[in-house]
């Protein structure tokens, strides 16, 4: 064939399948920040998008289309879904990608036990790498004379070198959708694995990242480690909000369906909204921010029957032992503060682990203080989509461990994500905060949450090679 001129490559794809009652195959759009930002691109941009097959499901579509998905699965988009053994896929993403890297890079090891490279580390680290190669091939096979790639985060380290190595006529770029470590921290891997890291993202010619803290932590481990950056180019690209989609979709009727439901069951006249959005994931701290609800209900006692927080949580990664007991225990943790506080027409917290894109939309729309508290975050999204959507102002709590908290910090009302005591005070600082006020943070918040809009954030990162 011709070969394409543009590729992108990222483990997670812009859909995903699962087999309904009747065994057939449905799809439904992946989530996460990388999926979002993404799939802003329109179809005007003619891409092929390589992604790995992450369920039986996901592969039984990829079998039967012969890789290249139904567009109309896809918005039309072209989409490669590789077929990669299972047991390799499991290893790459959920022992080395989600176990090791993300661990690294959100700083979650749990000393003095973690991390730990036993025995078994080196096979998983092998699977790694034969993961890694699989998308190195196919990019390589699809690819145009001279094409641009855009490999995209910690699932793909060792692709560019890779690729490099097989194409040298190609543009390769990489993005980090990650913090990045610090030096101290990300030393903690093995010797030759955070070497091969750093080489395999220094086989790219330009390496995005979402914030400045994050590019100059790469470039602080790679001057330690492998002598410096060499001929790749460091720099960052903040991944805004996509507002129009957002505003668009935030004022459909199932969303305004969502905002009655809601309304009903959060009761009483007048209540405030304390809303979070996340995937039930470690490094977002769900855990640290029910405890400061509960401090700010137990020592600000007015605030009882007068507010409701509402918890809505993606499941994630359930795959991983520690994933689901961070989950049980956000669910025990609610449930705690129910038991503890609740009456007969009052629920302190409203916990919902599904999967309800309109209803988080809904509840944007209507929070008084949005609770973005991550122990670290390569950005958040949600911190930036929620002054978008707002109907009346949003008071922002935003952790100054989160990328947004460089774009967003000025407006917010800032937290250190471990300091409970000090998110429950944030929590009633931003629930009174005067209403004037809070339209003219609003207001400033959704301008620089929308500053580089998904579309805009690509075309920059293409540009940087040169264009299509
Ligand atoms: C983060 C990562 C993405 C990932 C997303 C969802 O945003 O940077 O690469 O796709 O989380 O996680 P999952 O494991 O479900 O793809």
């Amino acid at each position: 064939g011709t070969g394409a001129a543009v590729l992108l490559a990222s483990n997670r794809g812009p859909v995903s399948y699962a087999f309904d009652a009747h065994g057939e195959l449905t799809a439904k759009r992946g989530g996460g920040g990388l999926v979002s930002g993404l799939s802003a691109i329109g179809p005007e941009v003619d891409a092929v998008w390589v992604c790995a097959a992450l369920s039986d499901a996901d592969r039984e579509a990829a079998r039967r289309s012969g890789a290249e998905l139904d567009p109309a699965d896809t918005g039309g988009r072209r989409v490669h879904m590789l077929g990669i053994d299972p047991r390799t896929q499991h290893e790459a993403y959920n022992d080395i990608a989600n176990s090791v890297l993300w661990f690294a890079h959100h700083m979650l090891w749990q000393t003095p036990l973690e991390p730990a490279f036993g025995p078994e580390f080196r096979a998983r680290w092998a699977s790694f790498e034969s993961y890694n190669r699989a998308f190195a091939q196919a990019l390589a096979a699809q690819a145009a004379e001279g094409a641009a790639v855009l490999v995209q985060d910690y699932h793909l380290v060792l692709v560019p070198g890779m690729l490099r190595a097989l194409r040298p006529d190609l543009r390769i770029a990489h993005f980090s959708h990650t913090p990045w470590a610090p030096l101290d921290y990300y030393r903690l891997l093995p010797d030759d694995v955070a070497e091969q890291v750093l080489r395999g993202i220094l086989g790219a010619d330009h390496a995005g990242f979402l914030t400045r803290r994050w590019a100059d932590a790469f470039t602080a481990c790679a001057d330690a480690l492998v002598g410096g950056t060499g001929r790749t180019e460091v720099a960052v690209h903040g991944l805004g909000a996509d507002a129009d989609f957002l505003r668009d979709r935030a004022h459909q009727e199932d969303v305004d369906e969502r905002i009655a439901a809601l309304r009903r069951e959060i009761g009483g006249e007048g209540r405030r909204t304390i809303v979070r959005v996340d995937r039930t994931e470690l490094s977002k701290n769900i855990v640290r921010g029910l405890h400061a609800y509960r401090r700010l209900l137990t020592d600000r006692p007015d605030w009882r029957g007068q507010v409701v927080h509402l918890a809505f949580a993606y499941p994630s990664r359930q795959d991983l032992e520690v994933y689901r007991a961070y989950t049980a225990e956000v669910e025990r943790v609610a449930q705690d503060i129910n038991d503890e506080f609740g009456t007969a027409d009052w629920t302190p917290v409203l916990l919902k682990v599904d999967d309800d894109f309109p209803r988080s939309l809904a509840a944007y729309r209507l929070a008084d203080v949005a609770l973005v508290n991550p122990i670290r975050d390569g950005m958040n999204l949600v911190a930036k989509e929620v002054p978008v959507v707002s109907d009346a102002g949003v008071a922002l709590v935003l952790s100054r461990e989160a990328g947004a908290y460089e774009e967003l910090g000025a407006d917010a009302v800032v937290v250190n994500p471990y300091d409970v005591s000090a998110t429950a005070e944030a929590l009633h600082t931003a629930l009174t905060q005067d209403p004037e006020a809070r339209s003219a943070r609003t207001k400033r918040l959704a301008e620089a949450a929308t500053a580089l809009p998904p579309a805009k954030w690509f075309m920059e990162q293409l540009e940087a090679l040169g264009g299509a």
